[in-house]
């Protein structure tokens, strides 16, 4: 029996504090609104080193004159640059700031670059990019808020959808297979994924063992550098693209601090993974160096 989830009422007006916007997240609801200066700028230097990168104004359309090959090289030196540089660093800092949070209060991972192709579900190498999952399945923690930055307007089925009926019904799944001091043992390339083409059919990453009725979808769209924060913990899923255009968006992961340590968000009903992403997120400079194992 499925639970049934206020699902009209998931999307929900941005609060004026962040402690009614955190409160709402670890309910399960979604936010959105319109673009701010920093998301603003956000947007724009990642088009920019898009567009210096792949030669082309159009970056929707560049995959159509580049080998495969020179695509996914150009891509991993641009996600190296969004996770690296202090200036895209930066950026993230200011956009969680102005999305009203306080992040002398917030640890938070850098900018990764989604890029979701045309008929790129039809690759074997980019098959878990596709699979329905938790971000808290992959070592972040209940209170795993993600931040969410289209780099251009999209429709509705250009995004991705959340599947709101198993906020708190276990998804059978594999999350087990997920150790957190594994997956870094190999560096950042494979975590960011600037390297190691062949990492989507090697690496071990969780997903439901069994077909699940997802039951309601909850999907959006929205205009380039609106600022989306959904909560780690729902059951969600990348669409399929079939627009002959590349989906480009940013999205970073943050944490409470003062919420992690007193063990708030989302409902544990079926995460098994080992380790905690935690302890290399970026931290605010009166805690760094913590590590919260
Ligand atoms: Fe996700």
């Amino acid at each position: 029996m499925i639970h049934k989830f206020e699902n009209s009422k998931i999307w929900q007006h941005w609060p004026k504090h962040h402690s009614e916007l955190r409160d709402g997240i670890y309910r399960g609801k979604l936010f959105k609104k319109q673009k701010t200066s920093a998301s603003q700028k956000a947007v724009s230097d990642t088009l920019n080193l898009l567009e210096a990168e792949l030669g082309t104004t159009d970056v929707r359309l560049a995959h159509s004159h580049m080998s495969a090959d020179e695509f996914f090289e150009s891509i991993g030196r641009i996600r190296k640059q969004l996770f690296m540089d202090e200036r895209h660093r930066q950026n993230v800092h200011d956009v969680i700031l102005e999305m009203g949070f306080d992040p002398e209060e917030i640890a938070y991972e850098p900018f990764r670059l989604r890029v979701i192709q045309h008929l790129g579900h039809e690759n074997p190498r980019a098959a878990a990019v596709y699979y329905p999952h938790r971000d808290t399945w992959y070592a972040h923690p209940q209170c795993l808020m993600v931040g969410w930055l289209p780099l251009h307007d999209l429709e509705e089925h250009e995004t991705f959808e959340v599947y709101p009926d198993w906020w708190d019904l276990s998804v059978p799944n594999n999350s087990e297979i997920f150790d957190y001091s594994q997956w870094v043992l190999d560096g950042w390339q494979l975590k960011i994924g600037w390297q190691h083409k062949m990492s989507g059919v090697k690496a071990n990453y969780p997903q439901a063992t069994s077909k699940v009725e997802v039951g309601s979808r909850v999907g959006f769209k929205c205009d380039a550098a609106s600022n989306i924060i959904f909560p780690g913990g729902h059951f969600h899923k990348t669409l399929e693209q079939a627009t002959g255009k590349t989906r480009f968006s940013l999205d970073f992961r943050m944490v409470h601090l003062g919420d992690l340590a007193e063990n708030l968000g989302a409902p544990n009903v079926d995460t098994r993974c080992k380790g905690n992403a935690v302890v290399d997120y970026l931290h605010p400079p009166h805690c760094s160096g913590i590590s919260n194992e």
